[in-house]
């Protein structure tokens, strides 16, 4: 695990040593992409790069938030003011968290954040869970993971405003080293599925495009409000009800636009069952086509991809990648290839010329084993 200095920077700024300490991690999605919302299969995993928060408990009502990487900024506010509608930056996410898990009492909160912002690795669950675990312990709430994944979940819906699905707080919480996290998002019940490329000399190659496209929000609550369309038209509870066959005979009955947003995620729950047994049998050529078939179905179907994503996916799919996709919301961020680990270089060296002949800004690459899930790492005193 990555170290942080987070212990003595707290006791440096708000001059006594934290109660509790936990991290948790960012997260790539293998497959099953804009599904939570539709009660579908996902299956991500755990990256080794986490964020950090430790907090102390005060004896009034304050709140004070700082970070390690904006060391001499304090922000602080009273929990009289902690609702829907503050106003704020990054710090809205903290105190989400804390509005969620209804804190009556002032806390010292530090943030050290090590998942890049904005590369599609879900920075802003690692945050939101890595506080709400540290304030589970601390005020022995005892939640179970699947209550505080949708608290967190809540946080960002209600408190910060931003629509998001179920998938990357039930990863930060709930993943395993070594594993990816089969998880039905209907119920959060999970199976860890063995996620192991290197002893069949493979890997899984991020390419983060350095693309953050401004129009994500607004984009992803519409594709929300298509899927929701289609479910009220068609009568069912989600997209999950749904067969490709089923959707054809009632085709008529909701907009062309509909249908191939509905085509996507009924396809796409399919690929991620494929995409387990596939890996179960190391069938790694098989997982390649499912993750091309996904990127195919974002891109002309869910129309959520972006040139910077197309181009790191056809460059690594023609230097010779197994198969590749975009992951996360879209519009930018990051993609994945599952490669073999002796192209790794010829892989990066020819999605770097594409990127520089199509004029995009560098891409920057990172490979990361599944790692551990949300953790204390330093208990309450
Ligand atoms: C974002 C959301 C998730 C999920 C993905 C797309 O990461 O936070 O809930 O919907 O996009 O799969």
């Amino acid at each position: 695990m990555q170290e942080s200095d987070i212990r003595e920077k707290f006791e440096e700024l708000f001059g006594q040593l934290p109660d509790v300490i936990a991290a948790a991690p960012g997260r790539i999605n293998l497959i099953g992409e804009h599904i939570d919302y539709s009660d579908g299969y996902v299956l991500p995993f755990a990256i080794t790069s986490r964020t950090y928060a430790a907090v102390r408990k005060r004896s009034d009502r304050q709140v004070r938030i700082a970070s390690v990487q904006r060391a001499k900024t304090v922000i602080t506010v009273n929990l009289d003011d902690v609702r829907p509608g503050f106003k704020g930056q990054w710090e809205r996410y903290v105190l989400g968290v804390l509005w969620a898990l209804k804190i009556d009492q002032g806390v010292d909160v530090m943030i050290d954040g090590h998942v890049p912002l904005g590369a599609g690795l879900s920075s802003s669950a690692a945050l939101e869970c890595s506080v709400a675990i540290a304030l589970n312990h601390l005020f022995s709430l005892g939640f179970d993971l699947k209550a505080l994944a949708r608290l967190a979940q809540m946080a960002e819906n209600d408190f910060v405003g931003v629509p998001c699905g179920i998938m990357d707080q039930s990863v930060a919480l709930m993943a395993k080293p070594g594993y990816a996290l089969l998880l039905d998002c209907r119920d959060l019940t999970s199976r860890d599925v063995a996620f192991d490329l290197a002893s069949s000399g493979l890997q899984l190659l991020i390419i983060d495009t350095q693309a953050h496209h401004s129009l994500i929000d607004g984009a992803y609550a519409q594709r929300r409000a298509s899927c929701d369309s289609v479910v009220a038209k068609l009568g069912v509870q989600s997209m999950r009800e749904l067969t490709l066959d089923r959707l054809e005979e009632c085709k008529e009955l909701i907009t062309d636009n509909e249908f191939i947003r509905a085509r996507h995620a009924v396809t796409e729950i399919a690929r991620v069952l494929d995409a387990v047994r596939a890996l179960e049998s190391k069938g790694f050529v098989e997982l390649g086509h499912l993750l091309n078939s996904s990127h195919i179905s974002l891109r002309d179907d869910y129309e959520v991809s972006c040139p910077e994503l197309n181009t790191a996916v056809d460059s690594a799919i023609s230097a010779g990648a197994l198969g590749a996709r975009m992951v996360g919301a879209g519009f930018g961020g990051s993609a994945i290839a599952l490669i073999k680990e002796s192209q790794s270089q010829e892989i990066i060296r020819k999605i770097e010329i594409s990127f520089e002949s199509n004029g995009f800004k560098p891409p920057r690459f990172l490979t990361s084993l599944p790692s551990q899930g949300a953790q204390i790492i330093q208990p309450a005193r």
